[in-house]
This record gives structure tokens, C-alpha cells and sequence, in this order.
């Protein structure tokens, strides 16, 4: 059985359906901890709820990126992952803590990198006048939401659309594919290599395409 560990911040919608598919599709792994930087962050309680092990690491009580970085080194080295989920996690991470899981943490960023990474990306994607937009799934790497993407979705932008309406159109979307980039994950169908290339053995779309 994998062992994931799961990194949030704030409600944590992405962790349930990861949660929620792994149990339903009866994945060989199973959601050993989940780990937010906001002790406040509505998704420990609901993770706690289905008894699952949660622990916040308060990123304001560390003097420093490093600091923090490696008290959540600690707390997720403890559960012996192996696969580093970042479902909303909204810290910039040091380069040491992204080299420590190499190969091993993903991450998703709801826009179609390489556009827009970063904040507001919605508000962005609108002002651009972009048509479509969506999400991605790729293996984390130092640079910000830049890493070898796994999977991607797209979805129209509509006329009279506002980051709230567009937001929710891709949430939609990420909940559909971060599941089944994980499970790909923890079915060793799908590997980083030492290249920087992802490498599958997949018999399933690596795209999902939004359907009014
Ligand atoms: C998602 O849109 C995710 O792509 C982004 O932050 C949001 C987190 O939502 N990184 P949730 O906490 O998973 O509900």
C-alpha cells in the first residue's frame, strides 16, 4: 500500500475527492496524513472526522522559509510517504524541501501552465481575455507551479464570467483529474524520470476536456 500524504491550507475540496476516490476505487494506497500550514484550515476537521492523522505546522511561528520547511520535513517524513500531495497548499517552498521529494510530490494549479502561474490566476486569465482556461497536475520542481505536467483540463470561458464563476468551472475539473493523476501515481503507472520527463504506462487520457 502507497502511503500519501496530503498538504493544505484552506477547505481542502481537492483532498476530499482524493480521499473519496481512493477509498471508493479502491486504490492500493491509502491517505496516511493530512498537514496545513493553517491551523484554522477547514479541511483538518474533516480529515479528522474520518480519522485520518492531522497535524498543522504554523508557518508564522517559523523565523524563516527554511525553518518552516523543515519542521513540515519532520512532520511529513514521520508518516513515511510515498507520494507528497499539494491540494491547495499555498506556501512558496525552499529549494531543499522540493529536492527532498523529488519525484514524489505533485501539485495542482488551476490555470493551463505554463500560463498564469502564481496568484489571482483567474483574474488574470479574464483581463487576458483568454477563451479557455482550466488546470494542471504536474510533479513539483523549484521553480512555482512550472514543474513536468501530467495532466491537464479545459474548460470555456463564458461571456460574463468573474474569477468566482470561472473558479468554480475549474474546481470542478480538478477534482476529476487530481484523483486520477494520483491514482496513476500510486498504481506505479507513472514516473519522473531522473530527466525531468514523465514517464507512463497509461491507457487513459492525459486531458480532460469540460462539457457544457
Ligand atoms: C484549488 O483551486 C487549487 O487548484 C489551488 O487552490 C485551490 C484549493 O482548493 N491551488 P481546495 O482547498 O482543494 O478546495
Amino acid at each position: 500500500m502507497k502511503r500519501i500524504v496530503i498538504l493544505i491550507s484552506g477547505r481542502g475540496s481537492n483532498m476530499e475527492a482524493i480521499h473519496r476516490a481512493c477509498a471508493e476505487e479502491g486504490w492500493p494506497a491509502s491517505v496516511v496524513a493530512v498537514i496545513s500550514n493553517r491551523p484554522t484550515a477547514g479541511g483538518l476537521a474533516w480529515a479528522a472526522e474520518r480519522g485520518i492523522a492531522t497535524a498543522s505546522i504554523d508557518h508564522r511561528a517559523h523565523a524563516d522559509r527554511a525553518a518552516f520547511d523543515a519542521a513540515l520535513a519532520a512532520e511529513i517524513d514521520a508518516h513515511q510517504p510515498d507520494l507528497v500531495v499539494l491540494a491547495g497548499f499555498m506556501r512558496i517552498l525552499t529549494p531543499g524541501f522540493v529536492a527532498r521529494y523529488a519525484g514524489r510530490m505533485l501539485n495542482i494549479h488551476p490555470s493551463l501552465l505554463p500560463s498564469f502561474g502564481g496568484l489571482h490566476t483567474h483574474e488574470r486569465a479574464l483581463q487576458t481575455g483568454c477563451k479557455v482556461a482550466g488546470a494542471t497536475v504536474h510533479f513539483v520542481t523549484a521553480e512555482l507551479d512550472h514543474g513536468p505536467i501530467v495532466l491537464q483540463a479545459v474548460v470555456p470561458v463564458l461571456a460574463g464570467d468573474t474569477a468566482e464563476t470561472l473558479s468554480g468551472r475549474v474546481l470542478v475539473c480538478e477534482h476529476q483529474i487530481y484523483p486520477r493523476a494520483v491514482r496513476w501515481f500510486v498504481e506505479d503507472r507513472l514516473v519522473l524520470g531522473d530527466d525531468g520527463v514523465v514517464r507512463h504506462t497509461l491507457n487513459e487520457p492525459q486531458w480532460l476536456f469540460h462539457t457544457l
